[in-house]
C-alpha cells in the first residue's frame, strides 16, 4: 500500500497502476476515523477493481461555520492499518492546502435535490461535497467510486453531478452498516455519552417499525408515516428530530400527503436526522412499498 500526500504523487502513483494493466481504478472518498462502514466500500471495491485509492481528507468547505470541522474526530494512524488491512493500494492523505492552495473560485452545485432533508438544515454542505469529490474524480479518474447509502441524498446528488456533467464515472452505492444492535456505524458515534449511545437506537427502530407498518397496511400515507417516525422518536427524551421524511428515491421528490405509499412509483426513502445533545445523527431506509 502506497501513502500519497501530494497531487504529483496521487496522479504519479495511479499512472503507474493504470501503465501496468491493474485498471479498473476504483476510488473511495472518506473523512477518516474508519470504521466498517468505510471498510465495507473498499472491500466492494475491491471486488470490482484492479486498484483501490481511498482519500482521507477532513474537506473543511462542506462544514458550517458552527459545525464540527475543527473537532471532527482523527486517527492516521489506525486508519492507515484499516486501509492496508481492507486491501487499499494507494492512499491519499492530502493537506487542507494541497486541496486547496489558493481561494477557490468555482464550486460545484447541485440545485434542488441539495434544498431537501440536510441540505435545509446545512447550507452550502452538498456544493462542498460535491467540488471536493469533483476534484477527487479529476486527480484520480477512476471508473468506479464507492459511497455508502447512509449518506443517501449524498449518493443521489453525486449520480446527479456525474450525469449532468457527463463526468466518465461510475458511482456504486452500497448498502449501510449497523452495529450489531441497529445503529448505523458513523465517526460521530464517538461524541455520544453511554446514555445517548442508548437512545440513539429509536433511529434505526423507528425506520424498522415505520416500514413495517407500511408493510402490513397499518400506515399508508406519507403523513400518517411520518406521525409515526415522530411518536417513536419522541419517546426518546433526549432525542430532538431535525427532520424525518419521507421522498422519492433518488429523486427526492415529496410524496403527495394524502396519497397511498404503495402507489408511488419506484423506490421511497424514509430519512431521519436527530441530534443527541450535540450530535446530529442520519439514518434511512430506501425501499418499494408493496
Ligand atoms: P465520510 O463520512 O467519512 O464517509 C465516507 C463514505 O463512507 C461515504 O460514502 C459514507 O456514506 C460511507 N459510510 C459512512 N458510514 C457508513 C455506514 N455505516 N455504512 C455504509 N457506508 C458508510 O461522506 C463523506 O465522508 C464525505 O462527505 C466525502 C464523500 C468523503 C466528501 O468529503
Amino acid at each position: 500500500m502506497r501513502v500519497v500526500r501530494t497531487v504529483e504523487q496521487l496522479r504519479e502513483a495511479v499512472g503507474f497502476m493504470r501503465r501496468t494493466g491493474q485498471g479498473p481504478v476504483g476510488l473511495v472518498p472518506t473523512m477518516g476515523y474508519l470504521h466498517e462502514g468505510h471498510a465495507s466500500l473498499l472491500r466492494r471495491a475491491g471486488e470490482m477493481c484492479g486498484t483501490v485509492v481511498m482519500s482521507i481528507f477532513v474537506n473543511p468547505i462542506q462544514f458550517g461555520p458552527n459545525e464540527d470541522y475543527e473537532a471532527y474526530p482523527r486517527d492516521e494512524q489506525r486508519d492507515l492499518e484499516l486501509a492496508e488491512r481492507e486491501g487499499a493500494d494507494i492512499v491519499f492523505i492530502p493537506s487542507v492546502d494541497v486541496m486547496y492552495p489558493r481561494p477557490t473560485r468555482t464550486k460545484i452545485a447541485v440545485s434542488s435535490l441539495t434544498t431537501r432533508l440536510c441540505g435545509a438544515s446545512r447550507p452550502g454542505h452538498f456544493d462542498g461535497v460535491t467540488t471536493v469529490v469533483a476534484k477527487l474524480f479529476n486527480l484520480v479518474q477512476p471508473e468506479y467510486a464507492f459511497f455508502g447509502l447512509k449518506d443517501a441524498q449524498q449518493v443521489a446528488v453525486l449520480r446527479q453531478m456525474v450525469e449532468d456533467l457527463n463526468m466518465n464515472v461510475e458511482i456504486i452505492p452500497c448498502p449501510i452498516v449497523r452495529e450489531r444492535d441497529g445503529l448505523a456505524l458513523s465517526s460521530r458515534n464517538v461524541y455520544l455519552s453511554a446514555e445517548e449511545r442508548r437512545q440513539a437506537l429509536v433511529l434505526s427502530r423507528s425506520l424498522q417499525e415505520a416500514r413495517k407498518a407500511v408493510e402490513e397496511g397499518r400506515a399508508e400515507t406519507a403523513g400518517e408515516v411520518r406521525e409515526l417516525l415522530t411518536s417513536v422518536i419522541s419517546g426518546s427524551p433526549l432525542a430532538d428530530i431535525d427532520y424525518a421524511e419521507i421522498l422519492t428515491f433518488p429523486g427526492l421528490e415529496p410524496l403527495e400527503g394524502g396519497l397511498p405509499l404503495t402507489g408511488a412509483e419506484g423506490e421511497i426513502i424514509m430519512a431521519l436526522a436527530v441530534r443527541f445533545g450535540r450530535t446530529r445523527l442520519i439514518d434511512n431506509i430506501i425501499f418499494t412499498p408493496k
